[in-house]
């Protein structure tokens, strides 16, 4: 899906390649507005455009491609001077230029110098991975389009790919935030995905109360109270999930 980078060396081994390549003029000029649309070494770039050395692209590149965890040819993808289109470089100069307004706009805002204020870099938003989507949008949208066995296998490839990474956020709470939602209409697709956050956090109460919730929407009560109890049992202090489980007693009782 998200094609990634795999080694290190492969990224500067193509990164060298990249740079015998490249023109020295052509090499001087966009180093000045890349590295002056980066922000990185915006008074040098300022003052003295012509002077920024030619080495300044390998630190600005290796930033680029380790924020998006892509290899070199992700964006230089056409063999140089072939004159053909490379659709990923092409976004990534609008990017450069978005992130040079941000950074504006940050410092107008705060009324901080580009000294003081937090600077806005390609990394704040891509986190390690090309299209910065949200982990819960991601398994979301998988779910609709090709069903909860497919959702919950890419939550566990990309757990293994990414995990300790900022690019997803693997906390307890992104998989009960997608199934919730879906409880009442597919409670069994919901059932799925919280007993695979389980194999992750088999200390989370709220996972195994909102597995209670969707056997009560399988109007399963026996089996709700069953999760809602193992749920007291680990968060004694949850108010929420205690009235929950007393309010399933009770209502049993009178059926
Ligand atoms: C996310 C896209 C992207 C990645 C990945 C990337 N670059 Fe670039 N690179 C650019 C953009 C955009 C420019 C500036 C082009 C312009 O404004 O003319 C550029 C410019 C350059 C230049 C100046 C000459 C030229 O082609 O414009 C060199 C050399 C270069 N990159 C090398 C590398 C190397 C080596 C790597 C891998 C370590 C790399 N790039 C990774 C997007 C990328
Ligand atoms: C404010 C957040 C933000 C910043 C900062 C940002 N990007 Fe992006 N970028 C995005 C988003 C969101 C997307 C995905 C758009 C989509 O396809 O839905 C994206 C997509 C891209 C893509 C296209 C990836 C693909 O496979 O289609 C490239 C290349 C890229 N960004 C490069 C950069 C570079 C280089 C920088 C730093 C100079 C940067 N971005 C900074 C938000 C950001």
């Amino acid at each position: 899906m998200i094609k990634t980078r795999k080694t290190d060396r492969g990224a500067i081994s193509s990164w060298s390649r990249l740079v015998e390549r490249a023109a020295p003029f052509a090499l001087r000029t966009t180093l000045a507005s890349a590295a002056f649309l980066l922000g990185s070494a915006a008074s040098v770039a300022q003052t003295r455009p012509a002077g920024i050395m030619p080495q300044d692209i390998m630190p600005m590149m290796q930033e680029i491609v380790q924020a998006l965890g892509v290899q070199c040819e992700y964006c230089h993808s056409a063999p140089r001077g072939s004159g053909q289109p490379e659709p990923k470089k092409d976004i990534a100069r609008q990017m450069i230029a978005m992130t040079r307004d941000l950074n504006a706009r940050v410092q107008t805002a705060t009324g901080k110098s580009a000294a003081e204020a937090v600077q806005v870099k390609c990394v704040t938003c891509h986190r390690g991975v090309p299209i910065p989507r949200p982990l819960s949008e991601i398994v979301s949208q998988t779910l609709r389009e090709r069903g909860v066995t497919a959702a919950a296998e890419q939550y566990r490839d990309l757990h293994q790919r990414f995990y300790g990474r900022a690019a997803y956020d693997f906390g307890e709470d992104t998989l009960v935030g997608v199934a919730q939602p879906l409880a009442s209409g597919k409670p069994d697709d919901a059932i799925a995905l919280l007993k695979l956050n389980l194999e992750f956090y088999p200390q989370s109460a709220k996972t195994y109360a909102a597995i209670g919730f969707a056997y009560t929407r399988k109007l399963d009560d026996p089996t709700a109270i069953t999760y809602y109890e193992k749920a007291v049992a680990l968060d004694s202090s949850n108010g929420v999930i205690r009235g929950q489980l007393e309010q399933l007693k009770m209502y049993q009782r009178k059926r």
